[in-house]
């Protein structure tokens, strides 16, 4: 009986709040769990340039056979150049080799578990909040992994003083994960200036950056979504990035996402993409090519690219509205919390400084889901919806503390 004495694992932090929602049976459930973009009539569409790229696919393609194990050549030139822009690729693409990988999360376990075999002994630092999932993806590689102060709940914005006391003090050779953008959960990000400092300090210590960058666009824009991008590869650190085409194309179930590494020089980075190749190879050989396929046609084709551009764009905007939306319907309905600071929070969440009591009581008593911790899919409030969350919010402040 190898099961027997088996206790079920706890549901997932974020996907299983999708399990729970859609079990339940009020008629007037919200999912703000989560993040996935939907539109004002709930749907999560694919994208019109997603559509026309699969036309060409369909026509064009003429094998299946396997991709190399990093996936196809031209998807890591199209992510590299998203990344730092055609003019940096060409000067400083020696210094960079991308992988496709299935999705943000393959890209960042990939790089774990590569670091694993070249920094046994670092401890990996997340930002306080982070992602759910990243302390799991780092300790699964095997990694010890660490705080380093970020949110400041009083202002809802960054403890920069604790955030640089911290990163300031990380021995060198430790691994710093940081989100480029639209910061998953807060939605606080660094001004430029910050991230200034926070390379500077990189630089002085040596401690290893590794970016998560999930929601390219979401944020500002997709150039100035990754404005750190180049000043860091400037100082010639070694780096990593871990993209996703999830949120930014609409792709989320065709896992697609990669694992940029850029190191010193030529010889380095070969040296290191060796082993990142020999290590997806043990866990999935090589990436499917259909997500993949998708971005490097966009991306290629200035039509395409465009219309992409275009519908990231009014995703953006339809997210910026409703976090205006949103705020205003809390204050008329006189909230008695200031939510003004949604409004300048960034991508697709919010962090919404509800408490884990009131995030409960909401759950049980209204069915509106939402992430422990206040964090809210902003995407997931509609016009239908949007006066039942305010209503139960403000019932909820009343109720639970
Ligand atoms: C989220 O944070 O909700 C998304 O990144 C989806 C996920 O895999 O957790």
């Amino acid at each position: 009986m190898l099961y027997a004495n088996l206790t079920p694992a706890p549901a997932d932090s974020i996907l299983g709040l999708t399990e729970a929602y859609k079990k339940d049976v009020n008629p007037k459930k919200v999912n703000l769990g989560v993040g996935v973009y939907m539109d004002e009539r709930g749907r999560t569409p694919i994208l019109q340039a997603v559509k026309k790229a699969e036309k060409i696919l369909l026509d064009t393609q003429d094998t299946k056979t396997y991709l190399p194990i990093a996936g196809a050549p031209e998807y890591g030139q199209v992510v590299q150049e998203l990344l730092f822009g055609a003019d940096s690729v060409k000067k400083d693409g020696g210094r960079m080799r991308t992988a496709h990988t299935p999705g943000g999360t393959g890209g960042l376990r990939i790089g774990a578990e590569f670091l694993r075999k070249v920094a046994p002994k670092a401890t990996v630092w997340l930002s306080s909040p982070t992602w759910a999932n990243h302390k799991g993806i780092f300790a699964a590689a095997g990694f010890k992994t660490s705080d380093y102060p970020y949110y400041d709940p009083a202002s809802h914005g960054i403890d920069f003083s604790g955030l640089t006391a911290c990163l300031d003090k990380i021995p060198e050779g430790d691994i710093v994960l940081l989100h480029v953008c639209c910061h998953n959960p807060t939605g606080v990000d660094l001004s430029a200036e910050q991230w200034s400092e926070v390379i500077r300090i990189a630089q002085a210590r040596r401690w290893i950056p590794f970016l998560d960058f999930a929601y390219q666009g979401f944020g500002v824009g997709v150039e100035e979504d990754g404005a750190i991008l180049k000043p860091l590869l400037a100082t010639g650190l070694e780096f990593f990035i871990s993209s996703s085409f999830s949120k930014n194309f609409g792709l989320y179930q065709e896992r697609v996402g990669a694992l940029t590494l850029v190191a010193g020089d030529t010889a380095a980075v070969e040296a290191a993409f060796s082993h990142v190749k020999a290590t997806i190879r043990v866990v999935y050989s090589n990436p499917s090519a259909h997500g993949g396929a998708i971005v490097t046609t966009i991306l290629r084709d200035d039509a395409l690219r465009s219309l992409w551009r275009s519908e990231l764009d009014a995703m953006r905007e339809r997210i910026a509205a409703v976090r205006k939306d949103f705020v205003g319907q809390l204050h008329a309905r006189g909230a008695s919390m200031d939510f003004s600071y949604i409004e300048k929070q960034k991508g697709m969440f919010s962090f919404s400084g509800l408490s884990d009591a009131q995030v409960q009581y909401l759950r049980d008593k209204k069915g509106i889901y939402m992430v422990a911790g206040g964090r809210i899919n902003v995407a997931g409030i509609l016009p239908n919806n949007i006066g039942y969350l305010c209503e139960s919010v403000q019932e909820a402040l009343q109720q639970a503390h």
